[in-house]
């Protein structure tokens, strides 16, 4: 039974349509764990298009429950990582013409680079995860830094067009995951999962940790944040 992982970024996203100061995240960490949150996820971007270092801030003063972190491996970030010291931090890969984050980071191309920011993160007590495609030379070279987890990228899945294709990418994950638990690592996945995707990848043996931001926000403007986490919820834990 996975860990469920609200992302509140995009409650901040409304806030900074209007560079003001509602929605606050911290308002709706306070909801989510209301509802059932596991972990409050966050991902400080370099362009800062919605989370603030502010939120940050608060948010590990306020947060009950696990704060994780989302940043990329950039010396700034890290070093804002490294003073606030949330939970735990997932390194994922950053470019700033993308609406999201498109792709796993690619760890065995920017091995050296990783590494330092692991060991830097590591040093400061933090636990790791590294945001990755299912793939087998990714999940190997996360297993040779030492990292406590990887989060697999769900998108390629989630967007699937066809049952079909929605299956084989099931299987892609499937396998990938057989993969991260023979490599000792612990398993997490997320992205573009929503209420009627959620359950296949919820149901993969070893699933630790998922994590959700958008879907969860979408329905939270008709029935609040605290029914959507808890209906997210229940689809995890069912
Ligand atoms: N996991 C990671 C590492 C992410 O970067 C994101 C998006 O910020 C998510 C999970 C959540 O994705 P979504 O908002 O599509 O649920």
């Amino acid at each position: 039974m996975p860990k469920l992982g609200v992302n509140i970024d995009h409650v901040a996203t409304i806030r900074q349509a209007r560079r003001g100061r509602e929605p606050d995240p911290v308002w709706a960490a306070m909801k989510a764990e209301l509802g059932g949150a596991d972990q409050i996820t966050v991902h400080l971007r370099e362009d800062r298009r919605h989370i603030q270092d502010r939120d940050l801030r608060l948010l590990k003063e306020t947060v009950h429950v696990k704060l994780n972190l989302e940043c990329a491996c950039e010396a700034s970030m890290l070093a804002i990582a490294c003073e606030t010291k949330p939970e735990r931090v997932c390194l994922v890969p950053e470019n700033r013409e993308e609406v999201t984050t498109e792709g796993g980071l690619d760890v065995v191309g920017n091995f050296d680079r990783v590494s330092e920011s692991v060991k830097q993160l590591h040093a400061a007590g933090i636990f790791v995860s590294l945001f990755i495609d299912p793939d087998q030379g990714q999940i190997e070279a996360s297993r040779k830094l030492n990292v406590e987890a990887v989060e697999l990228h769900t998108g390629t899945y989630a967007d699937a067009k066809t049952d079909e294709a929605q299956e084989r990418e099931l299987i892609v994950l499937e396998n990938a995951s057989q993969h991260v638990l023979q490599n000792e690592l612990i398993l997490h996945a997320g992205h573009g999962l929503n209420y009627l995707n959620v359950t296949a990848v919820a149901d993969i043996e070893g699933m630790e940790e998922l994590n959700i931001g958008h879907s969860i926000i979408s329905r939270a403007v008709f029935v609040g944040l605290e029914e959507a986490v808890s209906e997210m919820k229940q689809l995890c834990i069912r």
